[in-house]
């Protein structure tokens, strides 16, 4: 039987976690694979997706998957359940984010932003759906302490994370046979800000130390996806997963 280092075992399980390409999604994917899971594992970058299906010693299947496309949402999902046989877990962990004040935030941006943090993981839910109901299955969104607390500079993004946690909120209004589970992450260990303009960085990041919101240490990627790995495992998962402050408890002994 396969078991992660803490003894949690996904042996039958059968899971797609989208944004699998890289970061978080990428640990999460490889984590569960790791304790037994079966994983179908989507993004764009099909080469990625090959590297990290290749680094697993276990079943992990990619599926290249533009969650912007409404028709390709539709084909991950029919594809995974056939390869599959079904879905009892799939992890949303698929988001952009982009540096520009709001006064300088373009019209493509926010479309970039909504389409990609909201929209497609309301449409990838929906092409899942069937799948999910009949497993009495689970739904992670991955979200960010950003929602709380929006940094200049990261607003839209922060905006579309808002709309992505009252969709949880409003997906499990609507079906009550599957599980919907809103993640805080919180500064984690990615190539996420790679694409970020250097100098426009460098000004932000004067201006967050300023205002003192660089006071959170950021975590490992695999530190997240093992906390995702006891979520898939357990056998009542919460709605509501704090990862931010799970690692505050854990450094400090307390989340104030
Ligand atoms: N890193 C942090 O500090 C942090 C903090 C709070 C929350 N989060 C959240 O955690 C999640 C993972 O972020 P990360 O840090 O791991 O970033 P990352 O390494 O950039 O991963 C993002 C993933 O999303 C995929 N993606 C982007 N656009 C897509 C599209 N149109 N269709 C399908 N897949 C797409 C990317 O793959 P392709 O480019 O191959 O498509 C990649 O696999 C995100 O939702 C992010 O908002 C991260």
């Amino acid at each position: 039987m396969n078991v992660d280092g803490h003894g949690v075992s996904l042996e039958g399980r059968r899971v797609l976690v989208v944004g699998a390409s890289s970061g978080i999604g990428r640990a999460i994917a490889l984590a569960a694979a790791h304790a037994g899971a079966r994983v179908a594992i989507a993004a764009r970058r099909l080469d990625r997706l090959r590297e990290v299906a290749d680094e697993a010693s276990e079943a992990v299947w990619p599926v290249q998957c533009d969650v912007r496309v409404p028709v390709a949402c539709d084909l991950v999902a029919r594809a995974v359940e056939q390869e599959l046989g079904g879905l009892d877990t799939l992890v949303y962990s698929t988001g952009v984010n982009r540096l520009a004040l709001l006064a300088e935030t373009d019209v493509d941006t926010w479309r970039e932003l909504l389409e990609t943090n909201l929209v497609g993981a309301a449409l990838v839910t929906r092409s899942a759906l069937p799948a999910l109901v009949a497993a009495g299955g689970r739904v992670a969104f991955l979200s960010s302490d950003s929602v709380d607390r929006p940094f200049p500079g990261l607003g839209a993004y922060a905006a579309s994370k808002a709309g992505l946690e009252t969709l949880v909120a409003a997906w499990r209004t609507e079906v009550s046979e599957v599980t919907f589970t809103r993640v805080v992450v919180g500064p984690t260990l990615t190539g996420m800000a790679d694409g970020w303009d250097p100098d426009l960085a460098a000004t932000m990041f004067e201006w967050w130390h300023s205002i003192g919101y660089l006071d959170r240490e950021p975590v490992e990627p695999e530190w997240v996806a093992e906390r995702m790995v006891h979520w898939m495992a357990a056998e009542d998962p919460p709605e509501d997963l704090d990862l931010l402050a799970a690692s505050i408890v854990e450094r400090h002994g307390s989340s104030g």
